[in-house]
């Protein structure tokens, strides 16, 4: 089986994941929010990974839909330390599904992938799959220092589908988009 990154072609997630949460880190004295390993900003201003190759122990069940990148942020004197990396759509046979992440919490926490949003509906047009409402899973809340409740919004997830892939599998995709 050809691979995305042998075949040139790749998704690429667009997403801000709470506009309100980065909104309120830029505005803290000394909030830092970063992107690196994968991850840049698009012309929007939201988060931008490309896919990774599924990794080998996701569920076959599922349509997982892997991407690679990490971003943190940062605030508060260093109580405030965020650090989300890779995250997967897993998409289930009846139209919904999940998103997980690797959440590293605090400046010694551990870091490990957790299911952190939920949504009923996918919807494709063309080539955009639409997450419009993903809910935060008590996860989700948690690792944003438990402020909202479970079933609270984040942002809608856009994901283009089988785009071109222009940079090497290990190259930083291009910023703006
Ligand atoms: C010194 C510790 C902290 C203080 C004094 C503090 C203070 C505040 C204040 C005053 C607000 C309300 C801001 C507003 O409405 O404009 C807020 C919101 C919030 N804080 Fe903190 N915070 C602290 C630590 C944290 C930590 C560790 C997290 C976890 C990552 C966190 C996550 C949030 C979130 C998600 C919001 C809501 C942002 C929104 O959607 O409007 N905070 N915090």
């Amino acid at each position: 089986m050809t691979s995305d990154h042998e075949s040139g072609f790749g998704h690429v997630l667009r997403w801000s994941l709470r506009s309100s949460f980065r909104e309120y880190v830029a505005a803290l004295q000394d909030g830092e929010e970063e992107v690196r390993e994968g991850a840049a900003i698009d012309h929007e201003g939201r988060f931008a990974m490309h896919s990774d190759p599924a990794p080998g122990d996701t569920p076959n069940d599922d349509l997982v839909l892997t991407f690679r990148g990490t971003v943190s942020f940062r605030g508060h004197g260093g109580i405030l330390a965020v650090e989300l990396e890779n995250p997967w759509i897993h998409l289930s046979q009846d139209g919904g599904g999940t998103v997980s992440l690797v959440v590293r919490q605090g400046l010694r926490g551990g870091r490990r992938r957790s299911v952190i949003a939920s949504f009923d509906e996918a919807r494709r047009v063309h080539d955009v799959l639409l997450i419009g409402q993903p809910r935060m899973t008590s996860a989700g809340v948690a690792m944003l220092g438990d402020v909202y409740q479970p079933g609270d919004l984040f942002d809608p997830i856009e994901i283009q589908m089988n785009v071109m892939r222009e940079h090497g599998a290990n190259e930083p995709p291009p910023s703006p988009f």
